[in-house]
């Protein structure tokens, strides 16, 4: 009998449940007797190198990886298929397709299907190259939960719960020293991760990149947490959100591939607005940076991580390629990756998260 190849690959930023998205895909293949399981080292680029490096995945190599934070198979936010950087003769750098080439590399590696699991911009690479013809299935990750199609994607409640504990421990240093504690946490263009942990950490003044905020606002909060000189206030504040009439803080790397704007360091400008104008409080902020992303995932992660993997390995199984797994609660359902990519899940300033945020006091500055 002739064995199949599904090839697994993980890109974009890691995420906790990676790891158990893959045991779960090859575990289900393992229950096939047909189907044998690689893994693409670093997303695409495996393929796309020359020596390729691919790795063959069975039960061993997956048992207890559900707990396991990272990805065993290296990722990348960078180049890609589509976009692959190319130093030119003068030094300077550009992008070239690849994606012709690295589909013929598949065929020789007798590649019968893929399963890639990304954020958007994996799945946009995933969109592409089914439109060339390629068998593939994509797996929604991301900590930023910004994918529209899925109700949930792994790796964003671990991020929130590693947010949330961090609140717990600022809150008992800031109420001792009658500190502004403001905690920058990441998310893009995405709200959820500040939105969520604000929520559950009981902070008083929540910054989210789809609601501007007016810094006067945001000091009135705080001197209502005050009294005279006792008092402390939690601010969580998303990397992407933005003052009304402002713009977000970050830098353009210029690297080749890395499209975005390396978001970080609103946390440090909210300080320094705040001083400017007026408040007298002691200050400190902290950046929680890629702790969101690190360690292991949570129970929640770890299912969902594997209910993702074990149906995008059946979706191969039945032919439904074209399509990206994803959570409309209670069900794993599959939706055309066109549609997966089309728009972002953003937080809406008029849903029933912020209006529970609102009930309980949280200042949103708008
Ligand atoms: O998309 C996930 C994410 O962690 C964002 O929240 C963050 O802005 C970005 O990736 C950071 O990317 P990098 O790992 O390249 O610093």
């Amino acid at each position: 009998m002739a064995v199949k190849r599904v090839m697994v690959l993980t890109g974009g930023g890691d995420c906790p449940g990676l790891n158990a998205v893959i045991r779960g895909i090859v575990k289900r293949a393992s229950q096939e007797k047909d189907w044998e399981v690689v893994g693409c080292i670093e997303s695409f680029n495996g393929v796309l190198r020359e020596p390729t490096e691919i790795e063959i995945l069975d039960e061993n190599r997956v048992a207890g990886l559900q707990i396991q934070g990272g990805t065993i198979l290296g990722t990348t936010n960078k180049g890609g298929p589509f976009a692959w950087p190319v130093k030119n003769a003068d030094g300077s750098w550009s992008t070239a397709d690849r994606s012709d080439e690295m589909l013929r590399k598949l065929q020789y590696l007798g590649i019968d299907a893929v399963i890639n699991i990304g954020g958007d911009g994996s799945q946009r690479i995933s969109l592409g190259l089914y439109n060339k013809g390629l068998n593939i299935v994509g797996v929604p990750k991301t900590i930023d939960n910004d994918l529209s199609m899925t109700d949930y994607t792994f790796g964003f409640q671990t991020a929130v719960q590693i947010c949330t504990d961090a609140i717990d421990k600022l809150v008992t240093t800031a109420a001792s020293h009658n500190r502004v504690f403001i905690m920058e946490v990441m998310g893009r263009d995405a709200g959820w991760i500040a939105l969520h942990s604000a929520i559950a950490g009981g902070a008083d003044v929540c910054l989210i990149p789809e609601i501007p905020y007016d810094i006067e606002k945001v000091k009135a909060k705080i001197e209502q947490r005050y009294n005279k000189r006792r008092g402390y206030c939690i601010i969580v504040v998303a990397e992407g959100a933005l003052p009304k009439g402002g713009t977000v803080t970050g830098t353009v790397t210029g690297e080749v591939g890395y499209q975005h704007v390396k978001l970080g360091g609103v946390g440090e400008q909210l300080a320094a607005d705040l001083k400017a104008a007026g408040v007298e409080h002691d200050i400190r902020y902290t950046i929680l940076g890629h702790l969101q992303r690190g360690g292991t995932p949570i129970a929640f992660d770890r299912v969902l991580a594997t209910e993702f993997g074990v149906r995008a390995m059946e979706f191969v199984l039945e032919g439904r390629f074209g399509q990206m797994v994803a959570y409309h609660h209670p069900d794993i359902v599959g939706v055309s990756l066109e549609e997966a990519v089309r728009e972002q899940n953003l937080v809406a300033p008029d849903s029933r998260l912020i209006h529970t945020a609102k009930g309980v006091g949280i200042e949103f500055g708008d």
